[in-house]
């Protein structure tokens, strides 16, 4: 972990008997569906590590977490924006905090398309966000959590990763990697014990989306929060949130290539 990441090392180690239970590590913590994920396991009285770049959401969260019973939370303030860095910084905070039983990677930036397409810069901060960083994470992860032979790592992609549509294809394919990635690493570790979720989403109203036209096709984060709970439940591989995207995708996908290149969407 380089000088800008901080462990709250205070709960950490004056409250071990804090760290029983459910141990749930969240990455881009701060995310809109992140915090309604967050909130049924601190119900149960689970444990949580956050990790995000603005420590003062953290600690906001961390207030809200612990109001609705969560045992213990640890905060960790890290941009989440390279892989290496990442790697180390998952490393460095398992060693502290111990592996997690529920691991969710959220962080990620939308972006204009046209925009990322004209700014070498803005197209490198995307990619750093969207697939360094939770690549970087995931490494760790496995390595931490293969030992314990048990678990979740549960992976935002999107259905915009499925097929890449003119409009928004520098996002989507950011996130075409990510559903490769976590598929290759779910088959990978299918007899290890640790279960990994790919989530994709459609639109959801966070604040990501807060400069989008709202749509009636615009989720709820907390019912987009809920289906990934369900599915972790029952190690699915794959969630499509809400679930009739799986259904609208898989006309898209497989629209013939003379159709879907005259589609403007
Ligand atoms: N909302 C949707 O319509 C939708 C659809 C499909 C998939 N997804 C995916 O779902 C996940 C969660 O998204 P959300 O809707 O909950 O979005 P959100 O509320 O905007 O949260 C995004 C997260 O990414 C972090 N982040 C943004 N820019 C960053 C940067 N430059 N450096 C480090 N961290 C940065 C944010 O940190 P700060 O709070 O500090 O900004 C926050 O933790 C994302 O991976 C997203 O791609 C969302």
């Amino acid at each position: 972990m380089d000088s800008q990441s901080k462990i709250d090392k205070t709960s950490d180690d004056k409250n071990k008997d804090k760290r029983q239970g459910h141990h749930v590590m969240i990455f881009g913590a701060s995310s809109g569906i992140a915090l309604e994920f967050a909130r049924p396991f601190a119900a149960k009285k689970a444990h949580f590590t956050l990790v995000a770049r603005d420590e003062d959401k953290l600690k906001d969260i961390s207030a809200d977490l612990y109001t609705r019973g969560a045992r213990d939370v640890s905060i960790v303030a890290y941009s989440l924006d390279s892989l290496e860095g990442s790697y180390e910084a998952t490393r460095a905070i398992i060693k502290q905090t111990d592996a997690p039983d529920t691991a969710l990677i959220a962080q990620g930036i939308l972006g204009d398309n046209e925009e990322l397409l004209h700014s070498p810069k803005k197209m490198e901060q995307m990619l750093q966000i969207n697939v360094m960083s939770p690549v970087g994470i995931m490494m760790a992860l496995e390595e931490s959590m293969v030992v314990r032979g048990k678990g979740t790592i549960a992976v935002f992609s999107s259905v915009a990763g499925d097929r890449g549509r003119a409009s928004n294809f520098a996002y989507g394919s950011s996130k075409a990697l990510i559903t490769a990635f976590t598929s290759g690493m779910r088959a990978r570790l299918t007899k290890s014990g640790v279960n990994v979720l790919t989530i994709k989403p459609g639109m959801v109203a966070t604040a990501m989306t807060d400069h989008l036209p709202r749509s009636p096709l615009m989720a709820n984060p907390k019912a987009v929060a809920n289906d990934i709970i369900k599915a972790i439940t029952k190690h699915e591989a794959v969630v499509y949130t809400p679930s009739f995207w799986r259904f609208i995708m898989f006309i898209i996908s497989h629209l013939p290539e003379g159709i879907f290149r005259r589609l403007k969407f």
